[in-house]
C-alpha cells in the first residue's frame, strides 16, 4: 500500500465486479440502441477503460476534460470545458463516465450542456458517489460505489494529479492535505 494511504476501501477484485456489473447493466439497457460512450479526463480514465470492455454492444467513444478543480482538494463550484467532444451528438443516446460525483456541479454543468446541443438521451455511469456532498440536483443512472465524505485516491483518481495508477482506492492520509 502507499505510503500516504490510509486504507483500502475498494481492492482490484471487487474494482472487477463492479465494472462486470456496470457493463451487464449498460448492455441490457442500450440493446439495439446507439451509444456514445463520453469518458471525463482525466479521472475516469482507468474506471472507463474497464467499463467499456464489459459492454457488449457497438459503442463509440470520445472524451472530454472539464475543470472545477484546481490542485485543492475542495471544489470551486465553476465548470469550464477544456476538450470538447469531437462529434455531432445530435440525436444521440450519450453516456458520461466519471469518475466521482461529489457536489455535482461538474456533472450537472456538463449534462446540461450536452442535452442543450440535442442529445437524445445523456445518462450518467460514475464509478463513486458521495452523495453526503450534494449541492446540485443530479444523480448517476449507474454508480460503481458509495464513498463516505473523505477524500480518495486511486484508481484513476487523484491528489495534485498523482496517485491515479494506484490499482485500488484508498482514503488519502488526512496530514497529505492538510499540512
Ligand atoms: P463535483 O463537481 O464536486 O461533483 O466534483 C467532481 C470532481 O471532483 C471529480 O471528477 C473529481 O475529479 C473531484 N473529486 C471530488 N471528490 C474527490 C475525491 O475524494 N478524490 C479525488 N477527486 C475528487
Ligand atoms: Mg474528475
Amino acid at each position: 500500500m502507499h505510503k500516504d494511504v490510509e486504507k483500502i476501501l475498494l481492492n482490484q477484485e471487487e474494482i472487477a465486479n463492479i465494472c462486470k456489473n456496470l457493463g451487464a447493466k449498460i448492455t441490457e439497457d442500450y440493446k439495439g440502441k446507439d451509444l456514445l460512450v463520453v469518458g471525463i479526463l482525466k479521472g475516469s480514465i482507468v474506471f472507463f477503460a474497464d467499463v467499456i470492455r464489459n459492454i457488449d454492444l457497438d459503442i463509440n467513444l470520445d472524451f472530454m476534460v472539464v475543470s472545477s478543480y484546481g490542485a485543492g482538494s475542495t471544489t470551486s463550484g465553476m465548470v469550464q470545458i477544456l476538450k470538447d467532444i469531437s462529434v455531432d451528438i445530435e440525436g444521440k443516446n450519450l453516456l458520461i463516465v466519471e469518475d466521482i460525483v461529489d457536489t455535482g456541479v461538474t456533472l450537472y454543468n456538463v449534462k446540461n450542456v450536452l442535452l442543450e446541443r440535442g442529445a437524445a438521451s445523456v445518462k450518467i455511469c460514475t464509478f463513486l458517489d458521495k452523495p453526503s456532498r450534494r449541492t446540485a440536483d443530479i444523480t448517476a443512472d449507474y454508480i460503481g460505489a458509495e464513498v463516505p465524505d473523505e477524500f480518495v485516491v486511486g484508481y484513476g483518481l487523484d491528489y495534485a494529479e498523482k496517485y491515479r495508477n494506484l490499482p485500488y482506492l484508498g482514503v488519502l492520509k488526512r496530514q497529505v492535505y492538510e499540512k
